[in-house]
């Protein structure tokens, strides 16, 4: 029995108009939109999330947006709240994004917010947590990793931690093409299978995915995707063109 089916997630950052968005769902719906094997995910800017959801629908993948306010209405200027993004049929969100975190002073009680809101509106959070350079070159990446897995899930009930996806994304592996070593990657994913293990009790931390992110590459992505805590892959740059993220895809049933 398959304990985990993996997921393949696309976040397509700050790139691409609806109508670039949508010749790129359409291939890759053209190529993949039937497949059952894994989970596949694609996370567009919210100017391109109603487009991309029609471009989805009769396919198996899904979409995701990649962020989202805490409040369900109101006056936050310039925000999307998560019954916005179910009214287009989104099923995902990536939440804590380092980008996020860097650029835009999110931290983890923020965030923490935003995971419960996401999960009181059945939207499947997938929340990044990852340490930066500095703090792994101090020996402080699992005290890191740690602090913002645990602030960002405070509140979260043993009976909704199914539905949570974490992306492991070392910050330093984000866009700059160096990627962790499997073993550094297993590690830290292993790390976190623990941390739920303590949050959620076993049963519950066996059925969280745990995605790989930075950096992840068709090249690269056999090795990573074949390691016991690795469930899938959060990508970026690799999910911008069609034939490298359907190669992803195919290495993730490849190793299913
Ligand atoms: P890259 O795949 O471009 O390194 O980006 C990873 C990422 O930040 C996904 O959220």
């Amino acid at each position: 029995m398959i304990l985990r089916k993996k997921l393949i997630a696309g976040n397509w950052k700050m790139n691409k108009t609806a109508a670039d968005a949508v010749a790129l769902v359409q291939e890759t719906v053209s190529l993949i939109g039937k497949q059952t094997d894994v989970d596949v995910v694609v996370c567009p800017p919210f100017t391109a999330l109603e487009s991309v959801a029609k471009a989805l629908d009769g396919s198996t993948l899904k979409l995701g947006a990649q962020n989202m306010h805490f409040e369900a209405s109101g006056a936050f200027t310039g925000e999307i709240s998560a019954p916005m993004l179910r009214a287009f049929f989104a099923t995902h969100v990536i939440l804590g994004h380092s980008e996020r975190r860097t650029y835009f002073g999110e931290n983890d009680e923020l965030i923490n917010k935003k995971v419960l809101a996401a999960l009181r509106n059945q939207l499947r959070p997938i929340l990044c947590v990852g340490e930066t350079l500095a703090e792994r070159e101090a020996g402080s990446t699992l005290k890191v990793v740690q602090t913002q897995t645990e602030r960002c899930l405070e509140g979260v009930g043993k009976e909704q931690a199914p539905t949570l996806v974490i992306a492991y994304e070392p910050v330093w592996a984000i866009g700059t093409g160096k990627v962790a070593t499997t073993a550094q990657a297993q590690e830290v994913h292993a790390f976190i299978r623990g941390l739920l293990t303590n949050l959620f009790g076993e049963p519950a931390a066996q059925k969280v995915r745990i995605l790989y992110g930075g950096s992840m590459k068709p090249a690269n992505a056999p090795e990573l995707l074949a390691q016991k805590d690795i469930d899938g892959g959060l990508i970026g740059g690799a999910s911008l063109e069609v034939r490298s993220f359907v190669d992803l895809v195919n290495a993730a049933i490849a190793a299913k």
